[in-house]
């Protein structure tokens, strides 16, 4: 059959890997989701119930409240909070914050990875669309999207995601706020993700105030998407239940509300930390998942936060503000007085103008008391005596998303290459991770595996797998119905060719979660590589039953269709596979193929005339392939 070509199994392998890599972080978010409506293993207690607290709003029974329930009684802060990034940080595109963005000067169009794309505001209703034309100009395809939330307050950049009957995507286009420019989105100079990039709860954990995922899935929300848009009051102060009821009541009590300037270091870091330490890799501790966090407890009962190891990390840039601070002498030889609020008021942003004096304010807290104070004279410190201008400069690299721009390391001299020694080279049997927090002392080499297969799953690395796999045989020997362990452990045994065994943990996977959206397609991707191609069928049709708006699902389903000679099965799921994405060139060779074995010759010309129309540069053998009916 003319599929098995090599150039084809090459191509086929690529984008299997591609759409593996798409969903990577997928694995575990759409196991923790599952964990939603299982009991807990007994092996790690609920640290909301568990841990010795004075704060009662850690508990899991006090429940948030309404966000303006707050400004009733804080009307300042709630005024000031509302122009920190924070408190814009997401919103409807009917309400987002104004940039400027959409006037010509803007320039909404540009080109890019071979597409042109526009940006068009009519009323409240945004748009965009990628275009894609062949080679004497004219149009392959025209997709128009309309989206619907704003991510980002502007400070850096805004990215825009689509709702598709409560299942979120990230738009490829993106606003610089710098460069005063609309362009690709972070990461997509690197894959092509079209429209189809999943919003991960981990994203939106990040980004707004509460969304309530639907277990199993990827990427999908119950209604109404987001209950608050913007990073609420609650995020870094707990539940405010209790706290308004008693202080309604006029009988306030202490512990009933967090305020962590009270907590001691680790646990006053860890509420910025939830967000700004986004690290490698993070877990979920088993059973658990990370909107349980409660601001007042450990971090890392919830999420095992994984960095580079010291010798493999560039602190001087790709890396994270709370990566930095620690790596600070401030930090290193405070014990534990600095943390980010030393500096940052947490409901404001000082003016421009009033920089300066706030930040040398706080420096001068502990320089100049406790700490020896600068050794620059300060006749050569004038006029501005400006201490953040000398000790953390910016980083004078473009846009790396993520990462933090202020030299957060506080060094004596930055310009110098102090601290900064380039990442080793990996050895073999190195472990390409480390845990950022203390060891928990339970099931920590569990988490290490979790994270180690979805680095070798992104990175396919068959070694990284290796790695992965003593350590999740060991927890599963303990717990064999962790879930998340017993998929990850399937996508580092399919790594590295142990496929049978790997398609018997997702068969014990899907008998403890059977809506699971990933492991009925890691099933089908390993069926599919062992050539048995009507259960690859059956298993990219139930992710399909659960997500009709992944391409690499319906893609899936009309290869195995055309394996199994269901050619008008193929038709229909290539079709809306490439509605979802007109530019799967592997999905347009699967629909032509199938229009021919049908004996629909215009049809199949038709698309082959739209195929070429991107250039492949196996033109010539594709057309070769189909032979003279096509010319
Ligand atoms: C009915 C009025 C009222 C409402 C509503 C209210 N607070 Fe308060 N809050 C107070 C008063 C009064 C204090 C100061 C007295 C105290 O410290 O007990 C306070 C103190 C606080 C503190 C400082 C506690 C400390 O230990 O330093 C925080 C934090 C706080 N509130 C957050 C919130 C948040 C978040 C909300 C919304 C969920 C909220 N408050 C809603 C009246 C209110
Ligand atoms: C729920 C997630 C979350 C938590 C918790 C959180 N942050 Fe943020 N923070 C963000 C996001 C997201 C942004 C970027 C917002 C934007 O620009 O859209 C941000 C931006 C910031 C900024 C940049 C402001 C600027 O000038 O651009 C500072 C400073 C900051 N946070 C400090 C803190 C501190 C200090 C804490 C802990 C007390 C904290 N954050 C807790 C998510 C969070
Ligand atoms: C672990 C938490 C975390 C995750 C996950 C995360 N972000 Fe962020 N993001 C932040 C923080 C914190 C900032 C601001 C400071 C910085 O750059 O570190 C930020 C900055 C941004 C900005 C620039 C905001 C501005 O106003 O300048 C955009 C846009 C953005 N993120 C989009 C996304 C999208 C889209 C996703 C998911 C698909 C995502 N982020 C995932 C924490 C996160
Ligand atoms: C990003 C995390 C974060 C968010 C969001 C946040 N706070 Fe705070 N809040 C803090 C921290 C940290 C402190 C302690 C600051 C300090 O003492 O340096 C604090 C202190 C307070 C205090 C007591 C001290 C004071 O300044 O009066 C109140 C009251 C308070 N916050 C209310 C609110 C309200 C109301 C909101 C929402 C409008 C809110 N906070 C949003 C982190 C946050
Ligand atoms: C919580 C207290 C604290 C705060 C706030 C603080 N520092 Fe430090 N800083 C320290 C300590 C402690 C040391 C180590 C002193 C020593 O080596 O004995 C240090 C060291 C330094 C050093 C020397 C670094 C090196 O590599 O030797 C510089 C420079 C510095 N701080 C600048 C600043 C600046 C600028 C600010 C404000 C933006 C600031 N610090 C805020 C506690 C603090
Ligand atoms: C020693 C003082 C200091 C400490 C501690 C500190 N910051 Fe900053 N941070 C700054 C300064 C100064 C800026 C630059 C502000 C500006 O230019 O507006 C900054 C900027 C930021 C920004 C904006 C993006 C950027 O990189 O410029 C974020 C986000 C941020 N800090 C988060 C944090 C977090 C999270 C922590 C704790 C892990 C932290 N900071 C600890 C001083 C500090
Ligand atoms: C014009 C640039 C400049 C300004 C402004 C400046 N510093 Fe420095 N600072 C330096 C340099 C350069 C050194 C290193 C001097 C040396 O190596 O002898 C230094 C050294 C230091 C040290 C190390 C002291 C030690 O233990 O050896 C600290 C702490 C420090 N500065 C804090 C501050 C603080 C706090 C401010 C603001 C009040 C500040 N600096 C303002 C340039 C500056």
């Amino acid at each position: 059959m003319e599929v098995t070509r090599p150039g084809m199994r090459r191509r086929q392998k690529y984008l299997l890997a591609a759409g593996l890599t798409l969903l990577l972080g997928g694995v575990a978010i759409g196991a923790w989701l599952w964990w939603r409506s299982r009991p807990v293993p007994a092996a790690l207690p609920d640290p909301r119930l568990a841990y010795p607290s004075p704060f009662r709003n850690v508990r899991p029974e006090v429940a948030y409240v309404a966000e303006d329930r707050c400004a009733e009684c804080h009307a300042d802060i709630a005024a000031k909070y509302r122009e920190h990034p924070m408190g814009r940080s997401l919103a409807p595109v009917a309400d987002e914050p104004d940039l400027g963005h959409y006037g010509e000067a803007a320039h909404p169009t540009f080109e890019a990875a071979g597409f042109a794309y526009r940006v068009t505001k009519q009323q409240s209703v945004v748009t965009h669309e990628e275009v894609k034309r062949g080679p004497d100009g004219q149009v392959a395809y025209a997709l128009r999207q309309e989206v619907h939330y704003a991510v980002g307050s502007g400070a850096q950049g805004r990215s825009y995601l689509l709702d598709r009957d409560g299942y979120l995507f990230v738009s490829p286009v993106s606003w610089y706020s710098k460069d005063r420019r609309w362009g690709l989105s972070p990461g997509y100079d690197k894959t092509e993700y079209h429209f189809e990039r999943p919003v991960q709860a981990e994203c939106l954990f990040c980004h707004a105030d509460q969304v309530a995922p639907i277990a199993g899935t990827a990427n999908r929300y119950a209604p109404p998407t987001f209950r608050g848009y913007a990073i609420g009051c609650q995020r870094c102060h707990g539940p405010g239940e209790l706290h308004v009821r008693e202080q309604e009541a006029g009988e306030a009590t202490a512990g009933a509300i967090v305020n962590p300037a009270r907590l001691e270091p680790r646990l006053r870091d860890a509420v910025c930390e939830q967000c700004h330490l986004q690290g490698q890799q993070r877990v979920e501790r088993m059973g658990r998942n990370l909107y349980e966090y409660r601001p007042g407890l450990p971090l890392e009962l919830f999420v095992a936060v994984f960095v580079l190891p010291a010798d493999q990390a560039d602190h001087h840039r790709a890396v994270s503000h709370a990566e930095q601070m620690a790596v600070s002498n401030c930090s290193k030889k405070s014990a534990g007085k600095l943390g980010c609020i030393s500096c940052h008021d947490p409901h404001m942003v000082p003016a421009p103008e009033a920089k300066a004096t706030h930040y040398r304010t706080r420096c001068l807290n502990c320089h100049g008391h406790d700490v020896e104070g600068c050794t620059l004279p300060a006749s050569q410190r004038r006029p501005t005596d400006d201490c953040v201008a000398c000790h953390m400069p910016p980083r004078d690299s473009s846009n790396i998303a993520h990462t933090s721009v202020t030299d957060h390391r506080v060094l004596r001299r930055p310009t110098s290459e102090t601290g900064h020694t380039p990442p080793r080279p990996l050895r073999p049997e190195q472990v390409p991770l480390t845990r950022f927090h203390a060891p928990t002392g339970k099931l920590d080499e569990r988490d290490l595996g979790v994270a180690l297969v979805r680095i070798a799953v992104g990175r396919q690395a068959p070694p990284i797998a290796a790695l992965a796999l003593p350590r999740l045989d060991d927890a599963l020997i303990e717990h064999p119905t962790d879930v998340v362990a017993l998929e990850a452990r399937a996508a580092a045994r399919g790594l590295v060719g142990q496929r049978e065994e790997a398609l018997q943990d997702l068969d014990a996977v899907l008998r403890l979660a059977p809506g699971s959206e990933h492991a009925h397609f890691l099933a089908a991707t390993l069926a599919r590589q062992l050539n048995r191609y009507g259960p690859a069928a059956d298993s990219y049709r139930r992710a399909v039953a659960i997500n009709p708006y992944n391409s690499e699902y319906q893609h899936g389903l009309a290869y195995a269709c055309f394996r199994t000679s269901d050619w008008a099965g193929a038709c229909d799921a290539a079709s809306a596979a490439l509605e979802l994405n007109p530019a799967r060139l592997d999905t347009r060779r699967v629909l032509i193929w199938s229009l021919l074995k049908q004996s629909r010759p215009t049809e199949a010309k038709a698309e082959f005339d739209r195929y070429r129309a991107f250039r492949p540069a196996d033109e010539e053998t594709v057309a070769s392939w189909f032979g003279p009916k096509l010319r």
